[in-house]
Parts: structure tokens; sequence; C-alpha cells
């Protein structure tokens, strides 16, 4: 068999039921608060890296323009100390890329496992999630599955560790827009640190948030979980309506979502909303009720629209 020496690297999205949303330090994403996150199975990127006369960049084929690719050898660096071995890097997102969909936790936890791998570098999970975070600061959480805390120690330290719990859990994502957003997370966080009059309040809450949930995962109580990871999502957003120059992320298509979620807790069916850095919604739900969720949900939107993943199993590195 002719073998290129192709090093592949797969890591799971995830989605952050306590937000991570603001940085005290920019270049070492250094977050305010501690944040909290749940991986997705249905959601994540492939990566592979081969020997090339150039450097190159592809995302789902598409060859990246200067400035991307110029993000991403910056990030090579933390791997490679040979400057001539050139490579190809050719990632595969399984979702939408940058459409809130948390396309950059596993774009950069995947590149740097692949990364890994083709410099054979050797490091630990704890120095790739350390690694990962410097280039975008959610994908440290994407090491560990299914729950997975990012602490804001004030140290360079800081990454992912794994939270305990026995919550059997599956989010379905409900897609009001797969564009790409206009203001990127990195922009609204920024602006929201720079100017939110609620700022303080909303990072010292978020810190609270944290430690509250770490026990409701451990005491595996659903409810207030839901509940948590929705007060917490509603303050977030707030941050960016008390900006000087007011945004939000939020459409009147997200909050058609939040009211049919409503609607269906209702019933009896117990599931919680939560929103990231675009209008798109994720559930949180019990697994054992995630498809008659589904099922309801349907009726309203169409399937190509919703996206029901289980938790992630974990990364894999292997090579072709
Ligand atoms: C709203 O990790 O994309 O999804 O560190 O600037 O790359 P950078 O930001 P990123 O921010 C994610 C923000 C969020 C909340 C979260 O995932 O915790």
């Amino acid at each position: 068999m002719d073998r290129k020496n192709i090093s592949c690297a797969k890591a799971n999205a995830n989605i952050a039921i306590i937000k991570y949303w603001g940085k005290k330090d920019e270049k070492l994403k250094i977050p305010f608060n501690n944040s909290i996150s749940f991986t997705l199975d249905a959601f994540y990127t492939i990566t592979k890296i081969e020997n090339s006369s150039e450097d190159e960049f592809y995302i789902n084929d598409t060859k990246q323009d200067e400035q991307e690719k110029t993000k991403i050898f910056n990030f090579v660096k933390n791997f490679r100390s040979d400057f001539n071995q050139k490579i190809k890097i050719s990632s595969y997102n399984s979702m939408p890329t940058a459409a809130g969909l948390s396309s950059s936790s596993s774009g950069f936890a995947a590149l740097t496992l692949a990364l890994n791998k083709h410099f054979n570098t050797n490091k630990s999970i704890d120095e790739l999630s350390r690694i990962s975070r410097l280039g975008s600061g959610s994908s440290s959480r994407s090491f560990h599955t299914p729950f997975c805390l990012w602490k804001s120690d004030d140290d360079i330290n800081s990454i992912g560790t794994k939270v305990d719990s026995n919550l059997d859990l599956s989010m379905i994502i409900v897609i009001v827009n797969d564009k790409k957003k206009e203001i990127s997370s990195n922009q609204g966080m920024k602006m929201c640190v720079d100017s939110s009059s609620i700022f303080e309040k909303w990072y010292t809450q978020a810190n609270i948030d944290s430690l509250k949930m770490i026990s409701y995962l451990k005491n595996n109580d659903f409810t207030n979980v839901g509940k948590l990871m929705e007060s917490n999502t509603n303050l977030m957003h707030r941050t960016t309506l008390f900006c000087e120059t007011p945004f939000s992320y939020l459409t009147y298509k997200t909050y058609k979502v939040i009211d049919l979620i409503k609607q269906i807790r209702k019933s009896g069916l117990e599931c919680y909303y939560t929103m990231d850095a675009g209008p798109n919604v994720k559930i949180l739900c019990k697994k054992e009720d995630s498809y008659q969720i589904y099922e309801i949900l349907s009726k309203t939107y169409p399937k190509d629209k919703l996206i029901l993943s289980n938790c992630g199993k974990g990364f894999e590195v292997w090579s072709e």
C-alpha cells in the first residue's frame, strides 16, 4: 500500500454550559471566569497534515486566505522547530464554520493533536490543552469528555480538566442561521470587556455559577444543571446589550425556539436552552428524552435544521 504518512486527528466540539466570555490577557487567552462544557459527538473536526513543498491550509477543501493561513501557521510554531519542514493542513468540519456552532473548539483541538503527531512532540494531554487554548480558548475544553472545566487561574498554564458526573445527556441544535457571524466571539467578548457596564457583574456571577455547576453535575441534578445553564446564558447575552455600542447575537428566530422549549417543558419533558456567539439554539436534555423532543421540534423545524447529538466519545489520533 502507498502510505503517504499523513498525520490525522479527530476532536469533538464542545458547547459551554457555563460560558467563557472575556479575556484578562488577549494574547495568552486567560479568561476572566471559569467555564464548563459538554462535548458533542455530532460536531467534530478531522485534521490531516502531510509534508508539502509549501505551507498550505484548507478547510473543507477550500484554500484559506493569507490572513487565516498566517493565524494557523503562527500556531504551528508551537510544534515545528524546523521552519523548512513545510506542511499542508487540511481540516474538515462536520458543522458550518464560524456560525456560533463551536467549530473553533474542535478546529484547534484537532489541529493541536495532529501537529503533536506529525512533529512527534509527544506532549501530555494537559500540555496539549494549554497549547490549544492559545489558538482558541474554548478548544482547551475539547480534551475531556463529556464535561470539562476550564479554570480562570491567573496562570499561563490554565487548562481544561474533567468534571465528574453520571448524567447521560444529549443536545439538539436548532440551526436558525448557518451563515458566518458578523461579530466573532473574539471581537464580541472584547467589546464587552472594554465597555459593557455589567461586565464585572457577569464574570463574578459566572465564577459563582461554575462552582454551583460542578456540584450539580457531581450530584447528577439535571434540573439544576439546566436552569443554571439558562441563567448563565441569559446573563452572558445581556452583557452585549450594555456595551457602549450595544449589539446582540440573538434574533427573533432564537426567541421563537426558546418559546417552544418553554412549551415542551410545560408539557413535562425537561429541556433547557443555550446560545453562543450566534442565533442558533442548543437544547440540553436527558438522552432518554432526546428522540421525543427531537420529534416535537421537527413539527416546527425541518429535519435538516435539527441536529441531535449525544456526548462526544473523546478524541482520536491516527496515521494514513
Ligand atoms: C460564546 O473560544 O471562540 O462560545 O478564545 O477568542 O477563540 P477565542 O474565543 P472562542 O469563544 C467561545 C465563546 C462562547 C462561549 C464558550 O464556548 O465558552
